[in-house]
């Protein structure tokens, strides 16, 4: 049975905490603030070092890179200790925090809490893939795409597809109000067209992605490429920045 530590349990940390429990793995959970670490049911610790101490497989699952930096330097994980490092943050923000970690894995994840329940995430894993695919396995499909720092550019690309999708959707919706076609006509012809993932992502009832990390992972693009300044403006646009990514688009069920 592995020993994994989990950093960070909020909404994705907790649900990764959770499932690797209900998968029949040994978790030691940590958390910033509050009784979020308990509520998973694993064993808490009081400090990032506390849970990396007696862990084979450290997992973060934080909001970006200078929360991950800040709680990997606090960890102090012993060198032959795997880091899997899950949380969405720019590919060059990935290769310094691997340079200072032997044994790391860039594994950054598609899919929302409900995934995750599932088992069905889709993790782009890059690094030392080999050291923690029989713990990745029970969280979802691994896709191995390379050296640390390419599973968070694969990661950008993918969620960049999406968010951009989903404002297509909006921009759809928004036209055909103005034509006059009936709403629910306009969303059963919009959910069998050319964006139809997108559809079913707005009118999923289970994912729990908040569209101010959206916006975070959108200006990440921009550390090393350009930002989708349209699709920027759309999601700084919803006035609810804490409710799920579905705000974007509005009510399509
Ligand atoms: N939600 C999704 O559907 C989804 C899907 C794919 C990828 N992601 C990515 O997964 C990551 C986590 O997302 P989430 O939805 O789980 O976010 P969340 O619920 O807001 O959780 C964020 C976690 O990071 C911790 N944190 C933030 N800053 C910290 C710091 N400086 N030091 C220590 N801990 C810190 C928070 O601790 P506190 O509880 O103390 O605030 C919390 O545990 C993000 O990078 C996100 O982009 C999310």
């Amino acid at each position: 049975m592995t020993e994994i530590a989990v950093l960070g349990t909020g909404r994705m940390g907790g649900a990764i905490a959770r499932r690797l429990l209900a998968t029949g793995h040994r978790v030691t959970a940590w958390n910033r603030t509050g009784d979020r670490a308990a509520a998973t049911g694993a064993a808490v610790a009081d400090s990032p070092a506390a849970a990396a101490a007696r862990a084979d497989v450290v997992i973060t699952m934080l909001t970006d890179g200078p929360a991950v930096a800040e709680v990997l330097t606090a960890a102090a994980v012993p060198p032959e200790t795997v880091v899997v490092q899950m949380s969405t943050i720019a590919p060059r923000e990935t290769r310094a925090i691997a340079a200072g970690i032997p044994l790391f894995v860039d594994a950054p994840v598609a899919g929302s809490v409900d995934a995750v329940a599932a088992g069905t995430l889709t993790i782009f894993a890059a690094g030392a893939v080999e050291r923690a695919g029989g713990v990745l396995q029970n969280l979802g499909e691994v896709r191995n795409v390379g050296e640390a720092g390419a599973g968070s550019a694969v990661k950008l690309m993918q969620n960049t597809a999406m968010l951009t999708a989903l404002a297509g959707l909006r921009e759809s919706l928004a036209l055909a109000g103005a034509l006059g076609i009936d709403r629910d006509l306009a969303a059963g012809l919009l959910a069998a067209g050319p964006l139809a993932t997108a559809y079913r992502r707005a009118a999923s009832t289970t994912a729990d992605f908040p569209v101010a990390l959206a916006v975070k992972d959108l200006r990440l693009t921009g550390f090393d490429g350009p930002v989708v300044s349209a699709t920027l403006a759309a999601l700084e646009a919803v006035p609810d920045q804490h409710a799920d990514l579905a705000a974007l688009v509005g009510p399509v069920r």
